[in-house]
C-alpha cells in the first residue's frame, strides 16, 4: 500500500481525535473514526456511532454492527478486515439520538476527506444520514434504494441501516441482502 495514504489518514485522524468543534466532544469517551483496511475496494458509511462504540472505538461493534457485518459476510463475502468502515459523525450522540443537522455540518469534512484519501470505488451508504450526505438527495432511503449515485469518483448505493431490521425483521433484512447484491455487483465491474 502506498504509505502516503497511510501517513495523511492518520494525521486526519489524529486532527478529529483532537476535535472539539461541537458539543459532542463534550461527552464522549473516544472519538470512533474508522476500522478496516485503507486499500479496500468497498468503504461503509454509516450515521454516528452508538454506546459500545463509544466504548470500544471502533465502527458497528454494537447489535447493529453485528448484523450489518454478517450481512456483508453473507452476501458479498467479504469480512471486517476486507473493507473500510466509518460514520458521517465520529463522536456517539448521548442517548443514541440521531445527531443533528449542525453536528453533521460540523463534523462532515472528515468524511469528505477520508473519501479523497481513500481509493476504493464502492460506497455503501447505511441508513438515511449517511444515504442524504452522500447523495444530497432529501428523500427517504426507501425511495434511494437501487439508484446508483455518485460521490466525487466513487459509486454510491443506499441500504436501510440495521437498527432498523433489527426493529423491523426479515423484510428489512432481505432488503439489504438485495442492496448488497449491487454492491456486489459495482465490485465485480472493477
Ligand atoms: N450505528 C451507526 O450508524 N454507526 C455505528 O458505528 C454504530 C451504529
Amino acid at each position: 500500500m502506498d504509505l502516503s495514504i497511510y501517513d495523511t489518514m492518520k494525521a486526519l485522524e489524529e486532527e478529529a481525535r483532537r476535535c472539539t468543534s461541537c458539543v459532542l466532544s463534550e461527552s464522549r469517551s473516544q472519538v470512533v473514526f474508522s476500522s478496516g483496511r485503507l486499500d479496500a475496494e468497498l468503504i461503509v458509511v454509516g450515521e454516528a456511532p452508538g454506546a459500545s462504540e463509544d466504548r470500544d472505538g471502533t465502527p458497528f461493534v454494537g447489535r447493529s454492527g453485528v448484523l450489518l457485518r454478517r450481512l456483508i459476510l453473507e452476501v458479498l463475502g467479504l469480512d471486517s478486515g476486507q473493507y473500510y468502515v466509518t460514520n458521517v459523525v465520529k463522536c456517539r450522540p448521548e442517548g443514541n439520538r440521531k445527531p443533528l443537522a449542525v453536528e453533521i455540518g460540523t463534523c462532515s469534512h472528515f468524511l469528505e476527506r477520508q473519501l479523497e484519501i481513500l481509493k476504493g470505488g464502492v460506497i455503501l451508504a447505511v441508513g438515511e444520514v449517511a444515504a442524504r450526505t452522500l447523495t444530497q438527495q432529501k428523500i427517504s432511503v426507501g425511495s434511494m434504494r437501487g439508484s446508483v449515485y455518485t460521490h466525487g469518483d466513487k459509486k454510491v448505493i443506499v441500504t436501510y441501516h440495521p437498527a432498523y431490521a433489527l426493529r423491523g425483521g426479515r423484510a428489512i433484512e432481505d432488503s439489504m441482502r438485495v442492496d448488497l447484491g449491487f454492491v456486489g455487483g459495482l465490485l465485480s465491474e472493477r
